[in-house]
């Protein structure tokens, strides 16, 4: 799949090239060796071989048309694909082995290759994972709440849904430069460019303070705990006594099964139980007040604590944790991987 892909096989038989020698010369490629590799997945059933060498669409590989920049293997399904093949430096070290293979950390690669970098938000935004679910629930409501600060928010996706549907709500982006500079569209396609302020910068500085609300969505997943704790403080310090602090991601119910995710390989991150969150979240200066799971996300919500340990803002709900059923991010590619 990530070898049709990335050779853009089906515009090509879509454009008239379906006879195997016609179409291994439109792509420079060894006619018997994709001969192979297509036969191989009309097995699979992705194309049809009407008559022999004569390849032709299905249903399948017409998805090939808007999934495959995520399966090319130029961009950020070529890093997903071969950091798979790292899973046993993963197990053995319990660290990632992916600068074994592309010579940085994930981050790093990615800076310093903007097009993949380009193309791993572009999967993570809504044109890759959809428009996000904003309509979650926080205790006493959105009534009080007119600023949202995004941590690491990407190019705006979930900030976007949620100002529009919070027409009296402002909102901050974070995320790092390349990132931000991206984010432009979807907050114009939302029609709530008016209400954003971008902030380009890391959350390990000091993040925007002030604001009411600052929502850590996918982010704590990519990181150890030492990382983990750090972003929870700048959390903390910026949301000061008034301010909350809601985490999607991350942060699982305690009685969910451990998952293998495709970031522990990318970045070494870590998926913490409630209970262990908990305890995170304590030394960060904030207390759980509320962890349930809404629209298929377990979402953690967090106030601020005194140093004795007091609530510094009132949660008008105990703390509960409703188990979440399939929770969490799935940063695969759309189609499956099978080799
Ligand atoms: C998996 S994405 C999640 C994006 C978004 N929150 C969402 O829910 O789709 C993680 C984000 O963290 C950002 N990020 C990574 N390191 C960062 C740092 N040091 N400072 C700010 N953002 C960072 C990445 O650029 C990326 O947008």
């Amino acid at each position: 799949m990530h070898v049709v892909a990335t050779l853009r096989i089906a515009e090509h038989v879509e454009a008239g090239a379906g006879a195997i020698e016609k179409l291994a010369g439109a792509v420079g490629c060894d006619a018997r060796a994709l001969h192979g590799v297509l036969s191989h997945l009309v097995h699979k059933g992705v194309f049809v071989e009407p008559a022999p060498g004569e390849f032709a669409l299905n249903d399948t590989a017409r998805q090939l048309f808007d999934g495959s920049k995520f399966l090319d293997l130029n961009g950020i399904g070529g890093r997903m694909a071969a950091a798979w093949a790292t899973l046993p430096t993963y197990v053995r070290t319990g660290r990632p082995g992916y600068p074994e293979v592309f010579g940085l950390p994930f981050w790093e690669d990615l800076a310093a290759h903007p097009e993949v970098a380009k193309s791993f938000d572009s999967m993570i935004g809504p044109a890759g994972h959809g428009t996000p679910g904003a309509d979650f629930e926080i205790t006493g409501g959105w009534e009080n709440v007119r600023s949202v600060v995004d941590v690491g928010g990407g190019t705006g996706g979930m900030l976007a849904e949620l100002l529009r549907i919070r027409p009296e709500a402002l909102g901050t982006l974070v995320d790092l430069p390349g990132t931000v500079a991206r984010a432009g569209a979807n907050f114009d396609a939302a029609g709530v460019a008016d209400r954003v302020t971008l902030a380009a910068q890391s959350f390990f500085d000091a993040l925007p303070a002030g604001s009411d609300l600052y929502l850590v969505r996918h982010v704590l997943n990519d990181w150890p705990d030492e990382e983990t704790l750090a972003i929870l403080r700048r959390c903390a310090e910026a949301a000061g006594s008034g301010g909350r602090v809601v985490v999607m991601g991350g942060v699982s119910p305690d009685d969910s099964p451990r998952r293998l995710d495709i970031e522990m390989l990318l970045v070494g991150g870590v998926t913490n139980s409630l209970s262990e969150f908990r305890e995170m979240a304590r030394q960060a200066g904030l207390e759980v007040v509320r962890a349930e799971c809404q629209a298929r996300e377990f979402v953690v919500e967090c106030l601020r604590v005194s140093s004795s340990g007091k609530l510094l803002a009132s949660a008008d709900k105990g703390p509960l944790a409703v188990g979440c059923q399939g929770a969490g991010r799935d940063v695969s590619p759309p189609e499956p991987l099978e080799p």
